[in-house]
């Protein structure tokens, strides 16, 4: 089972932006803690980080041609992008959408995200805890095909 982690715009950043909001963590740092879960898990990962909402779509695209779940960190475009939206629905293979920062504690405009309505679901505000339980959440979906998601649509 392969699984893609996709991050989004300025989350190649992490560590040095205002890591009392996002911690000290690097993403390269986030990515190894997830390499190591994954073994663990007996599934394979690749880890791809983009500041392009083109790229990002490119990489759900071949998401549904290569792996069996998505961990995706929208970044800011998780507040806007209908055509991430779109991607994320699109593609038939469970999208878990997950952010560093309580998204609903913050600032209003970021109370709303445009791709949890086609999310499998939503992890935010537990740091890298999140990726972890988001990676431990896809494995497991992929594996039962969706049938234990109580959130069938
Ligand atoms: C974020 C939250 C977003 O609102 C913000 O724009 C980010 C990071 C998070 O992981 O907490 O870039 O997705």
């Amino acid at each position: 089972m392969h699984i893609l982690i996709l991050h989004g715009p300025n989350l190649n950043l992490l560590g040095r932006r205002e890591p009392a909001v996002y911690g000290v963590l690097s993403l390269e740092q986030i990515n190894e803690k997830l390499a190591e879960l994954a073994a663990g898990l007996g599934v394979t990962i690749t880890c791809r980080q983009s500041n392009h909402e083109g790229e990002l779509i490119d990489l759900l695209h071949q998401a549904a041609v290569d792996s069996q779940a998505v961990v995706f960190n929208p970044g800011a475009y998780t507040h806007s992008s209908i055509a991430l939206r779109d991607a994320v629905a699109a593609i038939g293979i469970p999208v878990i959408e997950v952010h560093l920062s309580n998204i609903h504690a913050r600032e209003n405009f970021r109370r709303q995200s445009v791709i949890a309505p086609v999310a499998a679901g939503q992890i935010s505000g537990l740091g890298v805890i999140g990726y972890l339980a988001a990676l431990r959440a896809a494995v497991a979906l992929a594996r039962t095909g969706g049938e234990d998601h109580a959130g069938t649509r």
